[in-house]
Protein backbone atom coordinates (compact mmCIF):
# COMPACT_ATOMS: atom_id res chain seq x y z
CA UNK A 1 0.00 0.00 0.00
CA UNK A 2 3.26 2.11 0.53
CA UNK A 3 3.67 5.34 2.86
CA UNK A 4 0.56 7.29 1.96
CA UNK A 5 -2.34 6.78 3.36
CA UNK A 6 -4.74 5.19 1.37
CA UNK A 7 -7.53 6.42 -0.64
CA UNK A 8 -11.27 5.20 -0.04
CA UNK A 9 -11.06 3.41 -3.21
CA UNK A 10 -7.39 1.72 -2.26
CA UNK A 11 -9.22 0.16 1.44
CA UNK A 12 -11.70 -1.07 -0.37
CA UNK A 13 -9.76 -3.04 -2.94
CA UNK A 14 -7.00 -4.05 -0.25
CA UNK A 15 -10.21 -5.82 1.87
CA UNK A 16 -11.63 -7.31 -0.95
CA UNK A 17 -8.37 -8.51 -2.41
CA UNK A 18 -7.53 -9.91 0.84
CA UNK A 19 -10.07 -12.17 1.03
CA UNK A 20 -10.59 -13.02 -2.40
CA UNK A 21 -6.79 -14.32 -2.30
CA UNK A 22 -8.39 -16.90 0.86
CA UNK A 23 -10.76 -18.21 -1.82
CA UNK A 24 -13.59 -15.85 -1.36
CA UNK A 25 -15.97 -14.74 -4.08
CA UNK A 26 -16.27 -11.03 -4.19
CA UNK A 27 -19.94 -9.78 -4.71
CA UNK A 28 -21.33 -6.20 -5.83
CA UNK A 29 -23.21 -4.56 -3.21
CA UNK A 30 -26.48 -5.02 -3.19
CA UNK A 31 -29.50 -2.41 -2.77
CA UNK A 32 -30.06 -0.48 0.43
CA UNK A 33 -33.78 -1.43 -0.16
CA UNK A 34 -33.59 -5.48 1.37
CA UNK A 35 -35.68 -7.89 0.45
CA UNK A 36 -35.73 -9.18 3.40
CA UNK A 37 -39.44 -7.56 5.01
CA UNK A 38 -37.80 -7.43 8.47
CA UNK A 39 -35.60 -4.60 8.51
CA UNK A 40 -36.10 -0.99 6.42
CA UNK A 41 -33.43 -0.44 5.29
CA UNK A 42 -30.09 -3.15 4.19
CA UNK A 43 -28.67 -2.71 7.82
CA UNK A 44 -25.26 -4.47 7.80
CA UNK A 45 -23.18 -6.83 4.98
CA UNK A 46 -25.16 -10.03 5.88
CA UNK A 47 -28.72 -8.92 5.41
CA UNK A 48 -28.41 -9.68 1.54
CA UNK A 49 -27.18 -13.30 2.62
CA UNK A 50 -29.78 -13.85 5.17
CA UNK A 51 -31.48 -16.95 3.24
CA UNK A 52 -28.18 -18.47 3.03
CA UNK A 53 -27.32 -18.45 6.55
CA UNK A 54 -30.70 -19.76 7.57
CA UNK A 55 -30.52 -22.67 4.87
CA UNK A 56 -33.19 -21.51 2.93
CA UNK A 57 -31.58 -21.29 -0.31
CA UNK A 58 -28.03 -22.67 -1.54
CA UNK A 59 -25.17 -20.06 -1.44
CA UNK A 60 -23.31 -20.24 -5.23
CA UNK A 61 -20.13 -19.87 -3.17
CA UNK A 62 -19.51 -20.87 0.45
CA UNK A 63 -16.84 -18.02 0.92
CA UNK A 64 -18.04 -14.48 -0.26
CA UNK A 65 -16.42 -10.87 0.63
CA UNK A 66 -18.20 -7.74 -0.33
CA UNK A 67 -18.16 -3.59 0.42
CA UNK A 68 -22.10 -3.45 1.63
CA UNK A 69 -24.15 -0.11 1.17
CA UNK A 70 -25.53 0.09 4.78
CA UNK A 71 -28.40 2.76 6.14
CA UNK A 72 -29.20 2.59 9.86
CA UNK A 73 -32.06 5.04 10.45
CA UNK A 74 -34.73 3.00 11.67
CA UNK A 75 -35.18 -0.09 13.91
CA UNK A 76 -33.11 -1.86 15.82
CA UNK A 77 -30.08 -0.56 14.06
CA UNK A 78 -30.35 3.07 14.39
CA UNK A 79 -27.82 5.47 14.59
CA UNK A 80 -29.68 8.87 13.11
CA UNK A 81 -29.72 10.78 16.30
CA UNK A 82 -25.77 9.87 16.79
CA UNK A 83 -25.20 11.78 13.46
CA UNK A 84 -22.68 15.39 13.97
CA UNK A 85 -22.46 14.57 17.58
CA UNK A 86 -19.78 11.87 17.55
CA UNK A 87 -16.48 11.16 15.66
CA UNK A 88 -18.22 8.44 14.59
CA UNK A 89 -21.58 7.56 13.64
CA UNK A 90 -23.29 7.68 10.24
CA UNK A 91 -26.36 6.68 8.34
CA UNK A 92 -24.82 5.43 5.38
CA UNK A 93 -21.60 4.11 5.25
CA UNK A 94 -19.93 1.19 3.68
CA UNK A 95 -19.62 -2.56 5.34
CA UNK A 96 -16.32 -4.61 4.42
CA UNK A 97 -17.06 -7.83 5.12
CA UNK A 98 -15.99 -11.54 4.66
CA UNK A 99 -18.91 -14.25 5.03
CA UNK A 100 -18.52 -17.66 5.31
CA UNK A 101 -22.12 -20.11 4.48
CA UNK A 102 -21.04 -23.24 6.74
CA UNK A 103 -17.30 -23.26 5.25
CA UNK A 104 -14.83 -21.77 7.86
CA UNK A 105 -15.44 -20.61 11.28
CA UNK A 106 -13.61 -18.74 14.15
CA UNK A 107 -10.56 -20.90 13.92
CA UNK A 108 -9.81 -19.20 10.62
CA UNK A 109 -11.91 -15.80 10.48
CA UNK A 110 -10.19 -14.63 13.65
CA UNK A 111 -6.78 -14.96 12.62
CA UNK A 112 -7.24 -13.61 9.37
CA UNK A 113 -8.52 -10.09 10.39
CA UNK A 114 -5.61 -9.58 12.42
CA UNK A 115 -3.21 -10.43 9.69
CA UNK A 116 -5.00 -8.00 7.59
CA UNK A 117 -5.66 -5.49 10.30
CA UNK A 118 -1.97 -5.55 11.10
CA UNK A 119 0.06 -6.56 7.98
CA UNK A 120 -2.13 -5.13 5.15
CA UNK A 121 -3.58 -2.19 7.38
CA UNK A 122 -0.77 -1.82 9.33
CA UNK A 123 -2.27 -1.18 12.82
CA UNK A 124 -0.02 -1.63 15.71
CA UNK A 125 -1.28 -4.73 17.57
CA UNK A 126 0.07 -3.61 20.82
CA UNK A 127 -3.16 -0.96 20.50
CA UNK A 128 -5.47 -3.36 19.81
CA UNK A 129 -8.24 -4.69 22.12
CA UNK A 130 -10.47 -7.91 21.59
CA UNK A 131 -13.99 -7.82 23.43
CA UNK A 132 -15.63 -11.16 23.21
CA UNK A 133 -18.69 -12.62 24.56
CA UNK A 134 -18.76 -13.58 28.14
CA UNK A 135 -19.87 -17.59 27.20
CA UNK A 136 -17.26 -17.84 24.35
CA UNK A 137 -13.86 -19.71 25.62
CA UNK A 138 -13.57 -20.56 22.46
CA UNK A 139 -12.83 -17.52 20.54
CA UNK A 140 -11.15 -15.88 23.66
CA UNK A 141 -8.62 -19.02 23.37
CA UNK A 142 -7.70 -18.18 19.45
CA UNK A 143 -7.24 -14.91 20.16
CA UNK A 144 -4.86 -15.32 22.63
CA UNK A 145 -3.04 -18.66 22.49
CA UNK A 146 -3.10 -18.46 18.30
CA UNK A 147 -2.94 -14.95 17.61
CA UNK A 148 -1.06 -13.82 20.80
CA UNK A 149 -3.16 -10.93 21.95
CA UNK A 150 -2.43 -10.76 25.64
CA UNK A 151 -4.76 -11.55 28.70
CA UNK A 152 -5.10 -8.20 29.36
CA UNK A 153 -6.25 -6.77 25.85
CA UNK A 154 -9.05 -9.39 25.83
CA UNK A 155 -12.15 -8.46 27.69
CA UNK A 156 -15.30 -10.06 28.42
CA UNK A 157 -18.80 -8.65 27.53
CA UNK A 158 -22.54 -9.12 27.66
CA UNK A 159 -25.20 -9.71 25.24
CA UNK A 160 -25.57 -5.98 24.64
CA UNK A 161 -22.29 -5.34 23.34
CA UNK A 162 -21.45 -8.95 21.96
CA UNK A 163 -24.34 -10.68 20.77
CA UNK A 164 -25.13 -9.66 17.07
CA UNK A 165 -29.10 -10.13 15.81
CA UNK A 166 -30.07 -8.75 12.46
CA UNK A 167 -33.51 -7.41 14.07
CA UNK A 168 -36.13 -8.76 16.02
CA UNK A 169 -36.19 -12.08 14.29
CA UNK A 170 -33.25 -13.70 11.80
CA UNK A 171 -29.68 -15.35 12.15
CA UNK A 172 -27.53 -14.23 15.30
CA UNK A 173 -25.11 -15.42 17.53
CA UNK A 174 -22.05 -13.97 19.67
CA UNK A 175 -19.46 -11.83 18.12
CA UNK A 176 -16.04 -10.76 19.11
CA UNK A 177 -14.90 -6.81 18.14
CA UNK A 178 -11.55 -5.05 17.42
CA UNK A 179 -10.71 -2.09 19.06
CA UNK A 180 -8.07 0.50 18.76
CA UNK A 181 -6.61 2.63 21.73
CA UNK A 182 -6.82 6.05 20.37
CA UNK A 183 -4.92 7.25 23.51
CA UNK A 184 -5.36 9.36 26.84
CA UNK A 185 -6.58 12.39 24.50
CA UNK A 186 -9.89 10.50 23.55
CA UNK A 187 -11.05 9.11 26.89
CA UNK A 188 -10.40 7.18 29.93
CA UNK A 189 -7.81 4.01 30.43
CA UNK A 190 -9.49 0.36 31.22
CA UNK A 191 -9.81 -0.97 27.79
CA UNK A 192 -13.67 -1.00 25.93
CA UNK A 193 -15.04 -2.70 29.16
CA UNK A 194 -14.82 0.66 31.13
CA UNK A 195 -15.68 2.73 28.07
CA UNK A 196 -17.77 0.75 25.82
CA UNK A 197 -19.20 3.47 23.70
CA UNK A 198 -16.59 6.25 24.27
CA UNK A 199 -14.25 7.35 21.72
CA UNK A 200 -11.28 5.96 22.94
CA UNK A 201 -11.32 2.09 22.14
CA UNK A 202 -12.83 2.97 18.72
CA UNK A 203 -14.29 -0.51 17.59
CA UNK A 204 -13.88 -0.95 14.16
CA UNK A 205 -14.67 -4.78 13.12
CA UNK A 206 -16.97 -7.24 14.01
CA UNK A 207 -16.91 -11.02 13.98
CA UNK A 208 -20.19 -12.33 14.42
CA UNK A 209 -20.23 -16.35 15.14
CA UNK A 210 -24.03 -16.87 13.28
CA UNK A 211 -25.44 -20.13 15.19
CA UNK A 212 -28.90 -19.54 16.13
CA UNK A 213 -32.10 -18.03 14.12
CA UNK A 214 -34.05 -15.60 16.51
CA UNK A 215 -37.85 -16.39 16.27
CA UNK A 216 -40.69 -13.93 16.80
CA UNK A 217 -41.98 -16.36 19.88
CA UNK A 218 -38.70 -15.67 21.09
CA UNK A 219 -37.26 -18.93 21.17
CA UNK A 220 -33.94 -19.57 19.01
CA UNK A 221 -32.81 -22.79 16.71
CA UNK A 222 -29.55 -23.54 15.37
CA UNK A 223 -28.77 -22.75 12.14
CA UNK A 224 -27.94 -25.60 9.79
CA UNK A 225 -24.51 -25.11 9.72
CA UNK A 226 -22.22 -22.16 11.83
CA UNK A 227 -21.30 -19.52 9.70
CA UNK A 228 -19.30 -16.02 9.92
CA UNK A 229 -20.93 -12.66 8.71
CA UNK A 230 -18.37 -10.01 9.77
CA UNK A 231 -18.32 -6.38 8.95
CA UNK A 232 -15.66 -3.56 9.45
CA UNK A 233 -16.52 0.18 8.86
CA UNK A 234 -14.87 1.38 5.48
CA UNK A 235 -15.43 4.86 6.70
CA UNK A 236 -14.11 4.59 10.49
CA UNK A 237 -10.56 2.60 9.32
CA UNK A 238 -10.11 4.97 6.72
CA UNK A 239 -10.46 7.70 9.82
CA UNK A 240 -7.65 5.55 11.72
CA UNK A 241 -5.37 5.23 8.16
CA UNK A 242 -5.48 8.52 7.58
CA UNK A 243 -4.30 9.78 10.56
CA UNK A 244 -7.51 12.45 11.20
CA UNK A 245 -9.65 12.79 14.14
CA UNK A 246 -13.14 11.86 12.90
CA UNK A 247 -14.72 10.42 10.16
CA UNK A 248 -15.93 13.69 9.48
CA UNK A 249 -12.03 14.84 8.52
CA UNK A 250 -11.46 11.73 5.85
CA UNK A 251 -11.48 12.39 2.09
CA UNK A 252 -14.80 10.96 1.99
CA UNK A 253 -16.93 13.42 4.50
CA UNK A 254 -14.42 16.61 3.94
CA UNK A 255 -15.47 17.61 0.72
CA UNK A 256 -19.37 17.00 1.36
CA UNK A 257 -18.35 19.57 4.48
CA UNK A 258 -16.60 21.89 2.70
CA UNK A 259 -19.22 22.02 0.03
CA UNK A 260 -22.01 22.35 3.00
CA UNK A 261 -20.14 25.21 4.50
CA UNK A 262 -19.24 27.29 0.85
CA UNK A 263 -23.41 27.12 0.03
CA UNK A 264 -24.30 28.21 3.74
CA UNK A 265 -21.47 30.77 3.89
CA UNK A 266 -21.19 28.92 7.45
CA UNK A 267 -17.81 28.11 9.74
CA UNK A 268 -16.31 24.05 9.74
CA UNK A 269 -14.27 23.74 13.06
CA UNK A 270 -12.69 20.49 12.93
CA UNK A 271 -13.02 18.73 15.81
CA UNK A 272 -15.12 20.85 17.52
CA UNK A 273 -18.48 19.07 19.00
CA UNK A 274 -19.66 22.22 21.27
CA UNK A 275 -20.38 24.47 18.17
CA UNK A 276 -23.69 24.31 16.86
CA UNK A 277 -22.45 25.88 13.28
CA UNK A 278 -20.13 22.69 12.50
CA UNK A 279 -22.52 20.53 14.62
CA UNK A 280 -25.31 21.60 11.20
CA UNK A 281 -22.61 21.46 8.47
CA UNK A 282 -21.60 17.54 9.31
CA UNK A 283 -25.29 16.90 9.71
CA UNK A 284 -25.94 18.76 6.44
CA UNK A 285 -22.89 16.72 4.94
CA UNK A 286 -23.84 13.38 6.17
CA UNK A 287 -27.71 13.79 5.37
CA UNK A 288 -26.81 14.63 1.87
CA UNK A 289 -24.60 11.69 0.72
CA UNK A 290 -27.36 9.11 2.44
CA UNK A 291 -30.27 10.75 1.07
CA UNK A 292 -28.43 10.40 -2.18
CA UNK A 293 -27.53 7.06 -1.35
CA UNK A 294 -31.19 5.99 -0.79
CA UNK A 295 -32.69 8.09 -3.97
CA UNK A 296 -29.67 6.52 -5.77
CA UNK A 297 -31.08 2.74 -4.96
CA UNK A 298 -34.63 4.15 -5.65
CA UNK A 299 -36.58 5.69 -2.41
CA UNK A 300 -38.48 8.13 -3.25
CA UNK A 301 -39.74 10.56 -0.20
CA UNK A 302 -43.15 10.08 1.02
CA UNK A 303 -45.42 9.96 4.35
CA UNK A 304 -44.33 6.24 5.18
CA UNK A 305 -41.72 3.84 5.57
CA UNK A 306 -38.46 5.04 4.23
CA UNK A 307 -40.00 7.53 2.19
CA UNK A 308 -40.68 8.91 5.26
CA UNK A 309 -37.25 8.47 6.97
CA UNK A 310 -35.56 10.04 3.26
N1 LIG B 1 -23.49 -8.05 11.17
C1 LIG B 1 -22.46 -7.55 12.01
C2 LIG B 1 -22.56 -6.06 12.24
O1 LIG B 1 -23.34 -5.42 11.59
C3 LIG B 1 -21.11 -7.88 11.44
O2 LIG B 1 -21.12 -7.64 10.08
O3 LIG B 1 -21.85 -5.56 13.06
Amino acid sequence: MGTAPPTADQLRSTFIDFFVAKGHTAVPSASLIPHDPTVLFTVAGMVPFKPYFLGDEVPPYNRAVTSQKCARAGGKHNDLDDVGRTKRHLVFFEMLGNFSFGDYFKREAIPWSWELVTEGFGFDGDRLWITVHHSDDEAEAIWHEEVGVPMDRIQRLGDKDNFWQMGDTGPCGPCSEIHIDRGPAFGPEGGPLNDPHGDRFMEFWNLVFMQYDQGSDGTRTALPKPSIDTGAGLERILCLMQGVDAVWETDLMMPLIDQACSLTGKRYVAGDYEHRESFAMRVLAEHARSATMLVSDGVFPSNEGRGYVL
